[in-house]
């Protein structure tokens, strides 16, 4: 019995056809003389019906087993393709204008009744879905995601070997790479002692391989980072990672948004326009608190710190004294919020780090505030008109250093985004961050660290800055947002000695440490090293911004939990001693 068809694709056109059909039963009811059975494959579903009421029909030879069936047992039927009754139309399947009459069954294995129905769409506990994950796997609506997953990355892949990209593994076991998370670590059993490091990015040999005169690479690959989980973030991961030689940075990015666009195209979402908008770090961080603006609504970020100085407001003349700023957000309709509900909006700052949040009610009687005695009814005109407020409208400030300042009202910005309906699901707004900055001082440390990684090149014309205020040097670096979500990031790297060795001294890594972290790079530079930069992507998150999941688990075949555990196969789990004590393992008392 070999498959003709899949009961997906069935349509009007095939009435009158003789298939042969495989799957598993999703839904059965049972009539007595008349039975339906919705079979499902991986394409969709089809309804089959066995016509018992008259034993001359070729299927009441399968009477006994057609009664059998149970939700995802795994049959093949052989039927002819009818039409159905305008009134017997199903208007919610594709499939939905024609049946499958059955004249033979076979009955290829049985099932367990599931833990949860396949058939229904409703929420189910996450933890049982992942245990039994290949049962959720065949609910169409998780399906889905794999069947646009693999899409977009053949898209990616035709993209990229179009444009002249050649497809080179790295490996998996191997060194430390910058990337700065912690490493997944694998000890040498032949090597008593020492580790490979799971690779967070294939970075150090993607410039290699422009060393060594490939010219553009790319490969979608697994990424491992021992992070802190997050809807977001898995430990393992994957990456269109891409490396070009003898370009700068406008060419990447110029090329890759015609990739983006292209995904776009595939998962039929709406058309982007190109080019994508450029937007400096420094502006959007002032602009929207953080780097990876969701550009899908307003309520920008408001510096008043220059207002605030004038009025009496102690909270604010202290932090503006203590080179701190005042910004605020315009909620746009929320002065109805009660005394309860603004409680609650400062808790929600509060917990975002902010030491309090001050507001102002406009309405059409004048400002409505326990602060508002603070500042002269001038000022107060000024703050509501440089936040662009209007009666109804709720202002919300916080005052503290910048850096913290973005941060809190960054994240009230989402939330308000979110609480006042502002975010249209299906609107897409890619967006470049460019001239991060090179370095950030970790007070922690003592010491500056590399925001992108340490082979990131400087602007031209900050190189001076290197010497006199490193802090001021902007980099080549580039990420690219898409509503809120850093989908990728790369930068032009350095690719001289001189200027490498600048950089980690400046980071206060000695020539010791460099060459045995990354000598090997560091080496490879000094042997006609082309000009290089590049750029990867998170595959992952790129498929759920695209399929419209709130997590990248929902795109991922067998993700991990929040503590990193695969809930199907255990892992990780304890191994026996013998295995340890070939690797020299102890493990401490656990
Ligand atoms: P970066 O560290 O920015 O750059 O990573 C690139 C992209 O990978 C995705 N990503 C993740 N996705 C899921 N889970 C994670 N834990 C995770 N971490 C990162 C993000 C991010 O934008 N080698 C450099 C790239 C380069 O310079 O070319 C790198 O890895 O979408
Ligand atoms: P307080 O003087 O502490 O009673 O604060 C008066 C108001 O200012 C309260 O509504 C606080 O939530 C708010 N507030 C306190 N600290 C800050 C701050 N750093 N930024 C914004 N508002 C603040």
């Amino acid at each position: 019995m070999k498959r003709t068809d899949y009961c997906g694709t069935l349509r009007k056109k095939d009435v009158g056809r003789t298939v042969t059909l495989a799957g598993w039963v999703h839904r059965r009811r049972d009539h007595g003389a008349l039975l339906f059975i919705d079979l499902r494959d991986r394409e969709g579903i089809v309804q089959v019906v066995f016509d018992l009421s008259n034993p001359s029909n070729p299927c009441f030879a399968f009477e006994k087993e057609a009664h059998a069936l149970r939700a995802e047992y795994v049959i093949s039927v052989v039927g002819s393709v009818c039409e159905r009754t305008s009134e017997t139309e199903n208007k919610e399947l594709p499939t939905g204008q024609i049946e499958v009459h059955v004249i033979q069954l076979t009955i290829l294995n049985s099932a367990l009744t599931p833990p949860f129905s396949i058939e229904a769409d409703k929420d189910i506990a996450e933890t049982l879905r992942l245990q039994y994950r290949y049962l959720d796997l065949r609910r169409p609506n998780v399906k889905k995601n794999f069947l646009l997953r693999h899409q977009l990355a053949q898209a990616t892949r035709n993209f990229l070997n179009q444009n002249g990209f050649i497809d080179i593994e790295t490996p998996m076991l191997t060194k430390s790479t910058p990337e700065g998370a912690r490493d997944f670590l694998v000890p040498s059993r032949l090597t008593p002692g020492t580790f490979y490091a799971l690779p967070q990015s294939p970075q150090l040999f993607k410039q290699i391989l422009m060393v060594s005169g490939f010219d553009r690479y790319y490969q979608i690959v697994r990424c491992f980072r021992d992070e802190d989980l997050r809807a977001d973030r898995q430990p393992e991961f994957t990456q269109i990672d891409i490396e070009m030689s003898f370009i700068e940075q406008e060419d990447l990015m110029g090329l890759m948004e015609k990739m983006v666009a292209d995904l776009f195209a595939v998962a039929n979402k709406s058309v982007l326009s190109l080019p994508f908008p450029r937007m400096t770090y420094q502006d959007s961080m002032s602009r929207f608190g953080v780097d990876k603006p969701d550009l899908r609504f307003g309520l920008e970020l408001k510096e008043i710190t220059d207002l605030a100085r004038e009025s009496q407001f102690k909270v604010f003349l202290d932090t503006i004294s203590k080179k701190g700023v005042i910004k605020g957000v315009n909620a746009k309709g929320l002065a109805t919020l009660s005394r309860k509900e603004m409680d609650e909006l400062t808790q929600e700052a509060i917990t975002r780090g902010a030491k309090g949040l001050a507001w102002l009610k406009v309405t059409p009687g004048g400002i409505e505030s326990p602060i508002a005695k603070f500042f002269e009814k001038g000022l107060l005109d000024q703050i509501t008109e440089r936040l662009e407020g209007v009666p109804g409208d709720l202002l919300l400030f916080v005052a503290d250093a910048e850096k913290k300042a973005h941060e809190v009202l960054g994240s009230l910005r989402l939330l308000l985004g979110h609480r006042l309906k502002l975010i249209d699901p299906n609107s897409f707004k890619p967006v470049w961050i460019t001239d991060f900055p090179l370095l950030e001082y970790d007070p922690e440390e003592k010491r500056y660290v590399a925001l992108h990684h340490p082979f990131t090149a400087p602007l031209d014309e900050d190189i001076p800055l290197l010497d006199t205020d490193p802090l001021r040097v902007r980099s080549k670096a580039y990420d690219l947002a898409l509503n809120g979500t850093e989908v990728g990031g790369g930068s032009i790297r350095i690719h001289r000695t001189e200027m490498q060795s600048k950089i980690f001294n400046l980071l206060g890594i000695t020539k010791e440490e460099a060459n045995a972290k990354f000598g090997f790079l560091l080496e490879a530079l000094q042997y006609g090293a082309p000009p290089h930069g590049g750029i990867a992507f998170g595959l992952d998150r790129f498929v759920a911004i695209l399929a419209g999941c709130e997590s990248i688990r929902d795109v991922i075949a067998f993700p991990k939990t929040q503590k990193g555990v695969c809930l199907m196969t255990q892992a990780p789990s304890t191994v026996d001693s013998a295995q340890l004590k070939t690797l020299f393992i102890k493990t401490q008392g656990i």
